[in-house]
């Protein structure tokens, strides 16, 4: 481990001297100075000490203002007093402004070293913590969201205002591939004020009475199986966010239970009798047109009025103009990255074509025939031949007539995989609308989607 670095600042030289010299020999890196100003003049020019010893009545610069200037600076490090008796007060209130500790002078050393252990110890786990969020909200930044046109600035804009109000409900709408999953998370982590987890789940993805139980939780024998008592996703992201993905495909008991606790932010675990009250934010997304649910009696009006307090409607690619060039652009580069493969840009019939093509399953669609064009192209240049896209590949649809053609001779499954690619692709709707064309549950339609891989998972998640 390196050296911790320790500055004493204190008006009397000889305190901050013999204070150094003890510390050194302890083996700390320490270096004293006769005023505040002074200190942070060597903090500013040669970065900040893992820990500061201050005096607290002091000419110029008191200790109390020293904190603050630490403060401003957005530093994490922990700051002792030292004090006279007489003025333990003010340490005390030096504490409430966010000083780890004091020590009364005269100082005794154990106590000091033991103090200083400590404080040293705590915060460096802190700050490794804050590293870590740091790295989140980076990777989860506002910016990662690609697009100049004005639906994603205004989608950029909700986000920020989301930013310190907590526990609104956001209802994210738009078609498949087009970032549902990507602003529901960037909402989360720009959040000020969540310090909680994200929890993701996708209500098409269980059957209902599995659902109730990952969301509510459960008491022990609540059902046959219930053998120990399990907190749902809404008691573990306390304080943070659950995502409910494909909210529409949510059965109508179901609707009604979320509805009661999104009323009154309490619920009970399965099986249980105690009301559990959590701040949880809620964010729902889904990709079909809930006012048609509704109509359909497919979703309660009460809930979707509900959840549509704040609705953030991603544009489909084909309606984001020359985005499609930036987004595809900032993709391709980092795939080339990625398989360490430079990347210098699009020819124009490239570009062409990326603009005339209607892009039905939108960003990810487009990531991916980039993915593939970086892989197997041989030139840093990308050509229009490169760019592979769904309506060329080795099936034909015609969507003029309606039909849907298939080689003969081809597997049973890779007929099914090409059939509700076509119906995914084709059909620009929801994909429990889908899966009724289908003729199948919308668990098994998300299961298809996951073994086919038809709609390619947003990168793991952190945590
Ligand atoms: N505006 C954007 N800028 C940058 N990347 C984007 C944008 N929109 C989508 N993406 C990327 O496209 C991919 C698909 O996005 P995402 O999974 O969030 O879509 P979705 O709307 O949740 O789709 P589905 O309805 O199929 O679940 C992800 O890799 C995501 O990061
Ligand atoms: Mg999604």
């Amino acid at each position: 481990m390196s050296q911790k670095r320790i500055f004493i600042v204190d008006d009397d030289p000889k305190i901050g001297e013999l204070f150094a010299t003890v510390l050194e020999r302890d083996g700390y890196a320490a270096r004293s100075f006769v005023s505040a100003t002074e200190m942070l003049e060597v903090l500013d020019a040669d970065g900040a000490p893992d820990l500061i010893l201050t005096d607290l009545m002091m000419p110029e610069i008191s200790g109390i203002q020293l904190i603050e200037e630490i403060h401003k600076r957005n530093l994490t490090l922990p700051v002792i007093i030292m004090t006279a008796h007489s003025s333990v007060q003010t340490a005390v209130e030096a504490m409430r402004l966010g000083a780890y500790h004091y020590l009364q002078k005269p100082v005794n050393l154990e106590e000091m070293r033991a103090l200083l252990g400590k404080a040293l110890d705590l915060y460096s786990d802190k700050i490794e913590l804050k590293e870590i969020k740091t790295q989140r909200k980076k990777k989860h930044s506002v910016s990662k969201i690609l697009g100049s046109s004005a639906e994603i600035e205004e989608v950029r804009k909700t986000i920020d205002t989301l930013k310190d109000i907590p526990n609104t409900i956001v209802l994210i709408r738009g078609e498949t591939g087009t970032g549902k999953n990507l602003i529901a998370q960037t909402i989360h982590y720009a959040s000020e004020w969540s310090s909680g987890r994200f929890m993701e789940i996708n209500c098409a993805a269980l059957p209902d009475n599995l659902l109730e139980s990952e969301l509510f939780g459960y008491e022990k024998g609540a059902f046959t199986d219930a053998r120990a008592a399990k907190p749902g996703l809404l008691e573990l992201a306390d304080g943070g966010t659950v995502f409910l993905d494909e909210i529409d495909t949510m059965s109508l008991a179901l609707q009604a239970k979320l509805l009661s606790f999104l009323e009154g932010r309490t619920f009970r675990r399965l099986g249980g009798v105690d009301d559990i009250r959590v701040s949880t934010r809620i964010l729902c997304a889904t990709n079909a047109v809930l006012e048609e649910s509704v109509a359909e009696k497919r979703f309660r009006k009460d809930l979707f009025f509900r959840i549509n307090v704040v609705s953030v409607k991603l544009p489909a690619l084909r309606q984001m103009g020359k985005d499609t060039l930036l987004i595809a652009e900032k993709a391709a580069e980092s795939f080339g990255a990625d398989f360490n493969k430079p990347f210098e840009g699009f020819t124009e019939a490239a570009e062409a074509k990326l603009l005339a093509y209607d892009w039905p399953g939108n960003v990810r669609e487009l990531r991916n025939v980039l993915e593939r064009a970086l892989i197997f192209s041989s030139s840093p240049t990308l050509d229009a031949k490169d760019l592979l896209l769904l309506k060329t590949q080795g099936f034909e649809t015609d969507n003029a007539d309606g039909y849907f053609r298939f080689r003969s001779g081809g597997a049973l499954e890779e007929l099914e995989y090409e059939y509700i690619k076509h119906i995914l692709a084709t059909k620009k709707t929801s994909y429990a609308e889908v899966a009724r064309l289908l003729g199948i549950s919308k668990k098994t339609l998300w299961e298809k989607r996951k073994k086919y891989n038809l709609d390619e998972e947003v990168e793991e998640m952190v945590g």
